[in-house]
């Protein structure tokens, strides 16, 4: 299947979500990549802006436009997050709200050359909606503030939406965040209510039903990392200290799950469309999602994946990142827009 997609991400230096970037740059044939989004989620926009950036040279990937996004959640703060730690037990990551104030260089200690656009997040996804009605499929990998600002400004664009796909949430597992609730939706759980209220036609789910899966080990790391590549350097760089005093550690690749299936849909064994929910009372479950009655109202149904070929996402992620040649085809389609004036794209 081709696809022409947003790609909306929390980036940090490496995992994940630059990987999942890196397993689709080879596949530009079959997937358009119209822009990427940035969002705080996993680091603040400008930290995660320079990791992405860094990967954009990396992989010789500079000619994909970069959009800077929502600096903030809708209204989760680092207070809130405090006062529900204290009051209802441990958060295990806060991401961009435990940020230091200093922008550090990414791996290679200096910065990219190339830079944002100037046009602000939502902006370019309002205008991309506009420009392909129908076509648009928009891949969010971190938190779903720039989704949901984008259609608070403009709800009549969501049901142009081809379909969105998202990492996030949690159906029949634990949270990975707090006992109930995965980061990205946890981070800003107003944006993805409103996002999944919203008339998007369709929406698959990969949460940590099917991320949980495939935990990766230290021997497909390192036979990765063996190709020693400009791209298999920088996962090095990121990932490998978790190796050294736990031979027996692993990570979750959870985006890089979801750039796969756009490659290769027959990667997922099990799907339900079940109706979802997500928890916005200020709780223990806060940035829960929750399967529901389906009678009930405002609940919307979701494609949510469950069960995964972990054999062949497995040989996916191998054999994509130690390619040599990241950037495969592009697309002759590529599309770009007029200069414009920034939007804030904040919610300052
Ligand atoms: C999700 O949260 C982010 O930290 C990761 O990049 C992934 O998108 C996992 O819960
Ligand atoms: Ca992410």
């Amino acid at each position: 299947m081709n696809h022409r997609i947003i790609f909306d991400t929390d980036s940090a230096v490496f995992n994940d979500d630059a990987a999942a970037l890196a397993m689709l740059l080879p596949h530009q044939d079959q997937i358009n990549i119209l822009g990427i989004t940035v969002v705080a989620g996993n680091h603040t926009v400008a930290q995660g802006t320079e990791h992405m950036l860094h990967l954009l040279e990396v992989t010789g990937a500079t000619h994909l436009p970069l959009y800077l996004g929502a600096e903030a959640p809708l209204l989760n703060t680092p207070r809130l997050a405090a006062k529900q730690e204290a009051e209802f037990g441990p958060i295990t990551f806060k991401g961009a709200f435990d940020a230091k104030p200093d922008l550090c260089p990414p791996h290679g200690g200096h910065f990219a050359t190339v830079r944002p656009q100037t046009t602000g997040a939502v902006q370019f996804i309002i205008n991309t909606l506009e420009h392909y009605p129908n076509e648009v499929t928009i891949v969010a990998l971190g938190p779903m503030t720039n989704l949901a600002m984008a259609f608070l400004a403009r709800p009549d664009l969501a049901s142009t939406v081809k379909q969105l796909v998202f990492m996030g949430g949690n159906v029949r597992v634990p949270g990975n965040t707090t006992r109930s609730a995965e980061f990205n939706i946890w981070f800003d759980p107003e944006a993805a209510a409103a996002v999944l209220r919203s008339t998007i036609p369709h929406v698959v789910m990969f949460g940590l039903d099917i991320t949980n899966q495939a935990p990766i080990k230290q021997d497909l790391f390192n036979r990765i990392v063996t190709a020693d590549t400009p791209l298999t350097r920088l996962m090095l760089h990121d990932l490998a200290p978790r190796f050294i005093s736990q031979p027996d550690a692993y990570y979750y690749a959870w985006d890089c799950i979801t750039a796969a299936w756009l490659i290769d849909p027959s990667i997922v064994t099990a799907v339900e469309r079940l109706p979802l929910t997500v928890e916005t009372e200020f709780g223990p479950t806060y940035g829960a999602t929750r399967v529901t009655s389906s009678a009930a109202r405002n609940v919307r149904l979701v494609d949510v994946m469950l069960g995964l070929d972990v054999d062949k996402f497995y040989a996916m992620y191998e054999n994509l990142l130690t390619k040599s040649n990241v950037c495969g085809p592009i697309a002759t389609n590529a599309f770009s827009f007029a200069p414009q004036p920034p939007d804030k794209g904040t919610t300052e």
